[in-house]
This record gives C-alpha cells, sequence and structure tokens, in this order.
C-alpha cells in the first residue's frame, strides 16, 4: 500500500502530519508512506511546482494524502511556476476528474454553523465536482488591444465524454444514497452548460432510478443557505463546484472539516487510484501557529482508506473518532474552540 504524502504550504504540513499520525496509529500491515514536494517549497527547492520526482513519486503510488499548496509570495511568478499548478498539474496528470466533495452535519455543531441549526441539522449532501475541464484548463492569457487596453481571458468549454464520464460518477454516487441528483449550470446563459444539461439528461436514462433535477448555480447557492436539506447529490462543473464547496462548508461549520477524493478510472490492486485532500487551502493568516483544525485532512486520509484501498471498517472508525472528538466539545478556533491542531490530533488518535 504505497501512499505518497505530499504536504506542501501553509498549514499543509501541519494537518498532513496529524493524518500521517491517524493512518500510523491504525498500523496497517504493508504501508509505506513516500514524501515528496508540490507547491511554493517545490518551487523553491527544486525551481518548479510539481518536480518530475514528484509526479514520479506519485505514479507509482497507490493513492495520494495531499494537503495544500499557496503561498502568496509565489504571485509574482509566471503563471506556469505558482504552487497552485501542483495541485492542478496532479489532478490533469493522473486523470482525476471526479471530485467528491462530502458535507455533513456533526451532532454537537448544529449550533455553529453560518446557518439556523434547524436548517444546518438536515444538511447530508455530496458535491460531485469535475476536475479535469472547465474554464480552469481552457486556452487563457492576456494581451493589449490596439487601442491599448489590457485583456485577459479563460475558454471555458467541456466536450461531451468529459461531461458524460463525470455524469455516470455522479448517478452511481446517487444509486448510493437516496437516488436524488442535482445538476447545477448555467445553461440559461453559457452554451458549454448547456452541452452539459444535454448530456446529463442523455446520461439519466441508463439510470432510471436516479431522480435527476437542474438547478441554475445563482440559485444553487442561494438553495444552499436556504434550504439545503433538499440536496443529496449535487453534481457541476470544475469552477460552480469549486465555489459551492466552500459555501457548503460553512453551512456545516468550517472549512476545517471538508475532505474530498478526487478519482479516475485508473485500478490498483487495493481499489480506485486518488488524491485525497481538504477542501481548504495553505491559510496563509494562521499557518505556523499551531491553529489549524487538521480535520479535513483527518477525514480525507478516511476517503483514503475507503476509496483507494477497499479499507471501509478502518474508514468508519477514523470518522467516528473525529466525530467523538467533536461531541466532546474538542474545536479548534475554527470552530469557536481553542483546541490546537496536535491537540485535535490527540483527541483523534486516543479515541482510535
Ligand atoms: P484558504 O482555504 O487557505 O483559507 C481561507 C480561510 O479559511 C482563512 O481564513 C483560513 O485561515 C481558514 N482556514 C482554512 N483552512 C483552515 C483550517 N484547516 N483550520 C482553520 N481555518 C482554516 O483559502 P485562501 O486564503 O483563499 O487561499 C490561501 C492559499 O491557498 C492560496 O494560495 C490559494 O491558492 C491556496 N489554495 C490551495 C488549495 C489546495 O491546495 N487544494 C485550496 C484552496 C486554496
Ligand atoms: C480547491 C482549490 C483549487 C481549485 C486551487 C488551489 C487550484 O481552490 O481545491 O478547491 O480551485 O480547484
Ligand atoms: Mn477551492
Amino acid at each position: 500500500m504505497k501512499i505518497a504524502v505530499f504536504a506542501g504550504d501553509g498549514i499543509g504540513a501541519e494537518v498532513v502530519a496529524e493524518a500521517v499520525r491517524v493512518l500510523e496509529v491504525l498500523d496497517l500491515p504493508g504501508m509505506e508512506l513516500i514524501e515528496g514536494d508540490v507547491g511554493g517549497a517545490a518551487w523553491r527547492k527544486h525551481g518548479h511546482p510539481l518536480p518530475q520526482q514528484t509526479i514520479d513519486i506519485a505514479h507509482a503510488a497507490d493513492a495520494i494524502l495531499f494537503g495544500s499548496v499557496g503561498d502568496f509570495d509565489c504571485d509574482h511568478l509566471e503563471r506556469a511556476l505558482r504552487p497552485e499548478q501542483a495541485i492542478l498539474g496532479l489532478r490533469k496528470e493522473l486523470t482525476l476528474f471526479a471530485n467528491l466533495r462530502p458535507a455533513t452535519v456533526f451532532k454537537g455543531l448544529e449550533d455553529l454553523t453560518s446557518l439556523r441549526p434547524e436548517v444546518a441539522r438536515e444538511i447530508d449532501l455530496l458535491i460531485v465536482r469535475e476536475l479535469n475541464g472547465d474554464v480552469y484548463f481552457g486556452e487563457k492569457g492576456t494581451r493589449t488591444l490596439e487601442d491599448g487596453r489590457r485583456q485577459g481571458w479563460d475558454m471555458m468549454s467541456y466536450a461531451e465524454d468529459e461531461v458524460r464520464r463525470i455524469a455516470h460518477v455522479a448517478f452511481r454516487a446517487a444509486q448510493g444514497r437516496s437516488g436524488k441528483l442535482c445538476s447545477v449550470d448555467k445553461a440559461n446563459v453559457l452554451e458549454t452548460s448547456q452541452l452539459w444539461r444535454d448530456v446529463v439528461i442523455e446520461v439519466a436514462a441508463e439510470y432510471p432510478d436516479v431522480e435527476l433535477s437542474h438547478m441554475y448555480v445563482d440559485n444553487a447557492a442561494m438553495q444552499l443557505v436556504k434550504n439545503p436539506g433538499q440536496f443529496d447529490v449535487v453534481v457541476t462543473g470544475n469552477l460552480f463546484g469549486d465555489i459551492l464547496s466552500d459555501q457548503a462548508s460553512m453551512c456545516v461549520g468550517s472549512i476545517g472539516l471538508l475532505a474530498s477524493a478526487s478519482l479516475g478510472e485508473t485500478q490498483t490492486q487495493y481499489g480506485t487510484k486518488g488524491l485525497y485532500e481538504p477542501i481548504h487551502g495553505s491559510a496563509p493568516d494562521i499557518a505556523g501557529q499551531g491553529k489549524a483544525n487538521p480535520m479535513a485532512q483527518i477525514l480525507s486520509a478516511a476517503m483514503m482508506l475507503r476509496h483507494s484501498f477497499g479499507l471501509e471498517d478502518q474508514a468508519v472508525r477514523i470518522e467516528a473518532a473525529v466525530a467523538s472528538a467533536l461531541a466532546d466539545g474538542i474545536k479548534g478556533g475554527d470552530l469557536g474552540g481553542s483546541a490546537g491542531t496536535r491537540a485535535i490530533g490527540d483527541a483523534v488518535v486516543s479515541r482510535l
């Protein structure tokens, strides 16, 4: 069981250290951790945010545990050298096109979200975010127009096969949950979204047991705070999924709680190869202070055991330990508590 560990920048190393402790406590036979450099840290050391040796480690691994990348000191670099290219590059290089971002309210946190408790209590949803296409990976550039004005552009597009494969992931996820799928787009304005909607409807014919609905993304943002309980599985494009998942995190309490799995179609001897990371970034404002909530990272490790290693029981054990710590009032500053990164890690480890 080869696990690549790419901690990255800012709080990445702090939260990854706690997730690694959790994995080590489980004492899984044959588990091997291989560290690699990504992001600003890799750029400083190797001159590139995603060096070839890191790509090689990623290819050789069965799963990747990823922290976060991003360093405001690198914002002046040309785009190809910016820390974020590490995560974008890995998603593309490994064809990890399906990003699963679950959001549920933990017991005891109902009063601590940005919503009223009776609204928050209903949340149990899964955002299935497409991860290899959209405006993220289209042609982009800047230029100076003839009249001297500067212009920037990013091309938004989806090819039908890209939509079809993520739709299948979402329909199958809906079958495993409550059988409801909501596709979020902007088909009233964007051609990309109209094609998205048409293809999702075509794929729906293969899943008569799933109830499909469609929603425009602006309405979805509103409904997510008005009545989040109406959503079960949400499938959407790369950009909309990025934004809606950060929003969903505050609906359940904190961005420090939301884990993710990025999957493709590569099967290893253990399960589906994947990359696992919290949805949050490197949080430069709290980095180096031991304040970051490592739960999203720890829950990402649980998703890794589930999807990449078929260790459902161990995944459930970790999730139960996190839930128990929260129920016992172990909370970081992000949830109005005072527990630091290490103390939260200790609380989870002791419950295992
Ligand atoms: P961010 O997610 O890093 O932080 C947003 C806010 O949430 C900050 O106030 C931060 O302190 C807080 N926060 C985030 N994670 C937390 C945690 N675990 N515990 C407690 N508080 C937490 O987003 P940002 O500030 O917009 O971006 C910072 C950098 O991270 C940028 O360079 C950005 O590109 C990068 N980024 C990387 C990833 C990734 O690696 N996948 C994801 C998002 C942002
Ligand atoms: C995320 C992040 C990334 C994204 C950035 C850092 C490239 O915000 O994983 O949510 O936009 O996908
Ligand atoms: Mn994001």
